[in-house]
């Protein structure tokens, strides 16, 4: 009997070079066995643009397929496996509520320039595209902040208020000059609004948003493994809080950590890693880097959302698409011009 996997390379090979199928580095092995490419956020939106296919497949939450939507020439389809896996940090800070807070400090005198982690939905991307902003990844977050402060209108960072820590304590910012929003349904709350409030003099303010998955690792956590590995290299991925990367070796997105990893499998053989992200990738670091080093999960870190992409789902698509029945990915056009801004405006400043 042929088995799902056995069907999906089928189905490849019938599709041929209509398909390409991409896969964000927190899939699992049997869904990344069949990515052509795989990355991170940003080398994934960096790739759309030179991609042929009619049919490109998004193995990845839907913030991610909103953005190969957007990137994507005239005539090209966008699919996700699972439309339904939906980044829980992207949904803590909605379009809506980010234009009322913009338009209440530009009212009030403070035209903040809005920086937003690509991790964040469509109609969010709109908004600060809107009002001048930008998106960043993990691996750009400081030339993009830098950008944005270099604008000197003061900035509001969103959703990932420890990214933003992060990455401005990377910059060698000063931190008694940023603000951590508070907000209500609405917006600002009252007392927000109120001019005498700290936020209308800071140089930054922070989104109350982060990821659930990166924000349960701990400091001891941290220090557990290095009792017990004494001499080990610990990383984390920066929507870790600023506690722990402050213990950690190193930080940053998922490419580096891959990197991290290789280098001290070449530099160090022998040594162990841990490493403070979704668990998938460790594991397949420790897979690959097995004859040479030891990477330990920093703690169990699994994201419910990209673990909905299966196998079983990415076979139905597929059939789906092989069959002409699979629905593509549809994005309002009133939001694709300033949401594609922004991301075009990433892809430039970081060009630079
Ligand atoms: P990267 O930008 O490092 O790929 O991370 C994406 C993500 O969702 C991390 O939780
Ligand atoms: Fe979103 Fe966190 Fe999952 Fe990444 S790990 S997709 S930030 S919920």
């Amino acid at each position: 009997m042929q088995t799902t996997t056995d069907a999906i390379a089928a189905l490849k090979r019938k599709l041929g070079s209509r398909l390409c199928i991409l896969g964000h580095h927190y899939e699992n092995d049997a869904v990344i066995q069949h990515c052509d490419i795989t990355g991170d956020s940003l080398e994934l939106a960096r790739r759309i643009p030179d991609i042929t296919a009619e049919h490109i497949v998004f193995c990845g939450v839907y913030f991610m397929g909103e953005s190969a939507a957007l990137l994507a020439a005239p005539g090209q389809h966008v699919y996700l496996p699972a439309p339904d896996a939906d980044c829980a940090m992207s949904l803590m800070a909605p379009g809506e509520r980010a234009r009322a807070v913009l338009a209440c400090l530009h009212a009030g005198g403070r035209p903040v320039i809005p920086v937003a982690y690509v991790n964040t939905t469509l109609a969010l991307k709109a908004v600060v595209g809107e009002y001048g902003g930008t998106v960043c990844t993990s691996a750009n977050a400081r030339t993009v902040l830098r950008w944005a402060l270099d604008q000197g209108r003061g900035v509001l960072f969103l959703p990932d208020r420890h990214l933003a820590r992060n990455t401005g304590r990377q910059l060698g910012l000063n931190e008694s000059n940023w603000c951590q929003l508070e907000l209500d349904e609405q917006g600002l709350t009252p007392a927000e609004q109120d001019k005498s409030h700290p936020l209308w003099q800071a140089d930054m303010l922070l989104w109350p948003g982060c990821c659930p998955i990166h924000e349960e690792l701990t400091e001891a956590q941290v220090l557990a493994m290095r009792a017990a590995h004494p001499g080990c290299t610990v990383v984390a991925h920066p929507e870790c809080r600023p506690e722990v990367i402050a213990l950690c070796d190193g930080a940053g997105s998922t490419s580096y950590i891959i990197r991290e990893a290789a280098r001290l499998a070449d530099e160090k053989p022998g040594s162990t890693l841990v490493v403070g992200t979704e668990t998938n990738l460790v594991q397949r670091l420790g897979r690959r880097h097995a004859a040479t080093c030891t990477v330990l999960p920093l703690a169990q870190a699994i994201c419910p959302d990209m673990a909905k992409i299966t196998e079983a789902r990415l076979l139905t698509l597929l059939e789906g698409i092989a069959a002409g029945t699979a629905e593509a990915l549809t994005v309002d056009p009133a939001q694709c011009p300033p949401a594609r801004l922004t991301l075009t405006r990433m892809l430039d400043i970081c060009a630079r």
